[in-house]
């Protein structure tokens, strides 16, 4: 073993070495392609939890290379664009980039240009969060085995959630009523689906979907006590009595206790937050092998899953 700390440890047989070494790895590319293990890079240049976590513990569970990009100790400091970023860790090696970033649609500027590395979406400003939405289909169908006729009431921050507008449209398509409550302030539009006042909601709803207020995309706040906005939008403990049988309570989390949802509810017995986040690395890894098989057509699906 040795160091490589200067040029000076080098010697010029060293160098030689080396530079040969390059040139047969490089020339040697398909070989070296095909006994090399998948790389993945995750970008999450807004604060994540659960997301990150089961990100990388899927990958590890899949027997990938997983690289953790910090956007404070990279070169984005150093005014680097994202495309130069994710450019940079392609030319590197990696296979798949999972992302998370503040901008809507911030991956238009990399599919738009010549980035050929799969992206995975950990989430885009208000826009979109594709695994979360997957993660609440599969919580969904397991206790209901069907979509067809469901009602999900989503309620709160409508406007800068990006897993309200992914869910709704999807759940919308699979033939659920996707019903929608909160500040009149924070509806939105562009989301399919009516609306409706608080308690109305909850009690219709086979599924009760809290959101958190997201304050990081806020241009005002609203002008109400965590206490008021509790009583008025939030699940409460009375509102929770109304709900119908066998009807449960989600909620993408992070969970600000006593604000959207009545703290004792988080972890009451119809609620599934945290079955939300068990599911969460299944289907990361789901997701996974889906974007390398669909990019290399070979690869068998039960292949990369190896002991979990
Ligand atoms: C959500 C997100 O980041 O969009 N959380 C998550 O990924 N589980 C919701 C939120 O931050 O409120």
């Amino acid at each position: 073993m040795a160091n490589l700390l200067t040029m000076n440890d080098l010697s010029a047989r060293d160098i030689e070495w080396i530079l040969d070494r390059a040139e047969s790895i490089q020339k040697d590319k398909k070989k070296f392609r095909e006994s090399k293990p998948i790389l993945v890079t995750n970008l999450f240049f807004e604060p994540s939890t659960r997301t990150r976590f089961s990100f990388e513990t899927a990958e590890k569970r899949l027997g990938f290379q997983v690289l953790n990009f910090t956007s404070e100790t990279s070169s984005t400091t150093k005014g680097e664009t994202l495309y130069d970023t994710v450019r940079t860790l392609e030319e590197i090696g990696t296979d798949i980039a999972v992302i998370r970033h503040k901008d809507d649609h911030y991956f238009d500027q990399l599919i738009h240009n010549n980035i050929k590395l799969n992206i995975v979406n950990a989430g885009d400003g208000s826009g979109h969060h594709p695994t979360q939405s997957l993660l609440d289909l599969l919580t969904i169908r397991q206790e209901f085995i069907l979509f067809q006729g469901l009602t999900v009431a989503i309620i709160g921050d409508l406007r800068h959630s990006r897993v309200a507008r992914s869910d709704a449209e999807v759940l919308t398509s699979l033939g659920c009523r996707v019903v929608f409550s909160g500040p009149k302030e924070w509806h939105n539009p562009e989301l399919p689906g009516d609306y409706m006042p608080m308690d109305e909601a909850v009690r219709i709803a086979d599924v009760v979907m809290m959101l958190r207020i997201q304050h990081e995309r806020h241009q005002h706040t609203l002008d109400l006590t965590k206490e008021e906005y509790h009583q008025a939008y939030g699940l409460t403990l009375k509102r929770s009595e109304m709900m119908k049988k066998g009807s449960i309570i989600m909620h993408p989390a992070p969970v600000n206790r006593g604000v959207e949802i009545a703290d004792e509810l988080v972890e009451s017995e119809n609620s599934r937050i945290f079955k939300q986040m068990h599911n969460g690395v299944a289907i990361r890894m789901a997701v996974l092998e889906w974007a390398l098989e669909t990019e290399r057509g070979e690869m068998n699906r039960g292949e990369l899953i190896k002991e979990w």
